[in-house]
């Protein structure tokens, strides 16, 4: 018997939205089938490449279309509080690109309401889903490296300065640690499975008050920590590295995206590699669609609470650095 196919629908096809769809062509059982942009010829070119059967120009009509099963979002940051408001209005599952909302009272917000509604929600951190994050947790729950101390990670590159790109742009939510540090800190919060009783952070602030390089010490129970620093100025090795008593592992560079991770102890040095089936983003795709199917509210892998606990780290964070966004 074949399953009927899920049917996707796209919020803002620019630049990632790309990597959703090339990922969707390699789940059997799903399809893009309607694409939204207010740019109506933006939405027609984006629906013929990835055969998606309708368009619209309005977010409004794309909410209502009851053939869609779930809508992800993949609009600036500023944008997600108020679409995903509006799809959780309209009865439409959720899968929206990192970060979920500016900040975690936002997230909150949405959470409750997607309760209310009965509707599934999830903050699309595809690192989470990525095969060799399994293999990695395998390790930990080994206890091979012994007990884990201390994280040591960063997330770097030198982004133009163009204050009018969503990177730098404070109306669109800008800033480093929105944008690359939420990974820092959402593998941290995984790994100790657990909140930092306590954080410090220092950064350095554009004019236009955005932060484009963020430096975090947060400490975990039992004197375990986790250091980071995230940065528009200055290409990092971007791998995230997992001490224990009796060895560590690093996760490769780049740590949010890779397929290949190392195992370090006394005895052994072990190399594995679990390479992706398309973009990555295929197993995030293929979680929310089997949460939705199932009739859950949530995915445990990405639970409310995991992402609510990012979220307040992060406002912590930005209440040291003095980040605040004029909209909040
Ligand atoms: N998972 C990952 O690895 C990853 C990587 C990069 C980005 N992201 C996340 O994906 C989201 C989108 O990033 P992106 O770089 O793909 O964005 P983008 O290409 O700059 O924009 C995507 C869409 O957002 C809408 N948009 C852009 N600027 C807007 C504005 N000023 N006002 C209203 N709408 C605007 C546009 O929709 P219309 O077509 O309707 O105009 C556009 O098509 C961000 O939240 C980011 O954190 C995730």
């Amino acid at each position: 018997m074949t399953m009927e196919k899920f049917r996707w629908g796209l919020i803002g096809p620019g630049r990632i939205a790309e990597n959703f769809a090339q990922a969707l062509t390699v789940i059997d059982d799903a399809e893009l089938y309607a694409v939204v942009s207010r740019n109506k010829q933006r939405a027609i070119s984006f629906a013929d490449k990835y055969s998606a059967k309708t368009t619209y120009q309005q977010y409004s009509e794309l909410v209502v279309d009851d053939k869609i099963d779930a809508v992800y979002i993949a609009t600036p940051h500023r944008f997600h509080y108020e679409q995903i408001k509006l799809c959780l209005e309209a009865g439409k599952a959720v899968l929206c690109e990192k970060p979920l909302t500016v900040n975690a009272a936002q997230s909150q917000e949405l959470m409750n309401l997607a309760k209310a509604q009965g509707v599934f929600l999830m903050e699309a951190v595809w690192t989470r889903f990525l095969p060799i994050y399994g293999r990695v947790k395998t390790w930990l729950d080994s206890g091979i490296i012994g007990e884990v101390k201390s994280l040591d990670s960063n997330f770097g590159f030198c982004v133009p300065r163009d204050l009018d790109d969503r990177m730098y742009n404070h109306d669109l939510a800008g800033g480093v640690l929105l944008d690359m540090g939420i990974y820092n800190v959402t593998i941290s919060q995984w790994v100790y499975g657990e909140n930092p009783q306590s954080i410090q952070a220092s950064a350095l602030l554009t004019e236009t008050d955005v932060d484009e390089h963020t430096a975090v010490n947060m400490s975990y129970s039992n004197g375990r920590h986790s250091q980071f620093t995230c940065s528009f100025l200055v290409k990092h090795r971007n791998d995230f590295c997992i001490y224990g008593t009796k060895g560590h592992i690093k996760i490769h560079d780049m740590f949010w995206c890779t397929s290949d991770a190392t195992l370090v102890t006394e005895t052994e040095k072990l190399t594995i590699s679990e390479p992706f089936r398309a973009t990555g983003f295929e197993y995030e795709i293929e979680e929310a669609m089997s949460c939705i199917r199932a009739g859950l509210l949530e995915s445990s892998i990405i639970s409310h609470a995991d992402t609510l606990a990012t979220m307040t780290v992060m406002d912590t964070i930005r209440s040291q650095i003095g980040q605040k966004y004029s909209f909040e």
